[in-house]
């Protein structure tokens, strides 16, 4: 079982959302999961320009690192959302990334993994965005299990003191709902929302995305 955590700090090691999304990834080897930590400061990953080419193929017109990130995503079995609270949003680096996976949304090429969120902010907004970033995995048809965040103040401690919540959201949590399944009726109620709409796209570009139109109809997503 892989876990991949994405981290959308550019402080890399000095980052307290790595620390915290490591301590769920310490969790979740605990729980006998393979771990990564990928750093999005680390790739080259292109704002989306809207041109719309990826509806043709799946293929931006950007040659850059997110291909072999959707596709270490797609190897992993849980997805850890990990971003610092930037002006009560994510942060910028994060919605970069956000705004790119797009197609993967639009075709679900996730679905039916199991993700979490985790925030560090220094006051605000903390919540709000484990919220969103939940809220994106539900797009992306990842059932959610929850998610933390903390509020340092400027104390570096403050993350140590949540180090036992976090790993418990790795190992309970994460790898458990990935072991032995978990089940949330207003996520699933939306990700179900959510591929209706997306099915009259898949039905609208099958000429152009055939294989996604065949592995749509084969897992009886239309019928
Ligand atoms: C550009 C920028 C915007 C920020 N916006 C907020 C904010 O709106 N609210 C807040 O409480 N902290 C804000 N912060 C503080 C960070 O959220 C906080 O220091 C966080 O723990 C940094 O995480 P990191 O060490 O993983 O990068 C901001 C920091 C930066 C650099």
């Amino acid at each position: 079982m892989k876990i991949l955590a994405i981290n959308g700090s550019p402080r890399t090691l000095r980052s307290t959302t790595r620390q915290l999304a490591q301590y769920v990834l310490d969790g979740a080897a605990e729980a006998g999961a393979e771990t990564e930590m990928i750093d999005l400061c680390d790739l080259k990953i292109t704002p989306c320009t809207a041109c719309e080419g990826c509806l043709f193929n799946g293929i931006c017109v950007f040659d850059d690192d997110m291909p072999a990130l959707v596709e270490r995503m797609k190897e992993a079995d849980g997805i850890v959302f990990a971003s610092p609270v930037y002006i009560d949003n994510v942060s910028g680096q994060m919605k970069i990334f956000f705004d790119r996976l797009a197609d993967a949304i639009h075709y679900q090429v996730l679905a039916g993994k199991y993700g979490c969120s985790v925030v560090s902010t220094h006051t605000s907004g903390g919540d709000e965005v484990v919220a969103y970033q939940n809220h994106v995995l539900n797009y992306l048809a990842v059932v959610s299990v929850g998610g933390i965040s903390v509020a340092t103040g400027g104390d570096s401690f403050a993350v140590e003191a949540k180090e036992a919540d976090a790993r418990a959201l790795g190992g309970r949590k994460l790898v458990d709902a990935i072991t032995n399944g978990f089940s949330n009726a207003k996520q699933e109620a939306e990700i179900a929302d959510n591929r209706e709409f997306f099915k009259d796209i898949v039905v609208e570009n099958r000429d152009m995305r055939t294989e996604e139109y065949e592995r749509w109809a084969r897992l009886g997503w239309i019928k």
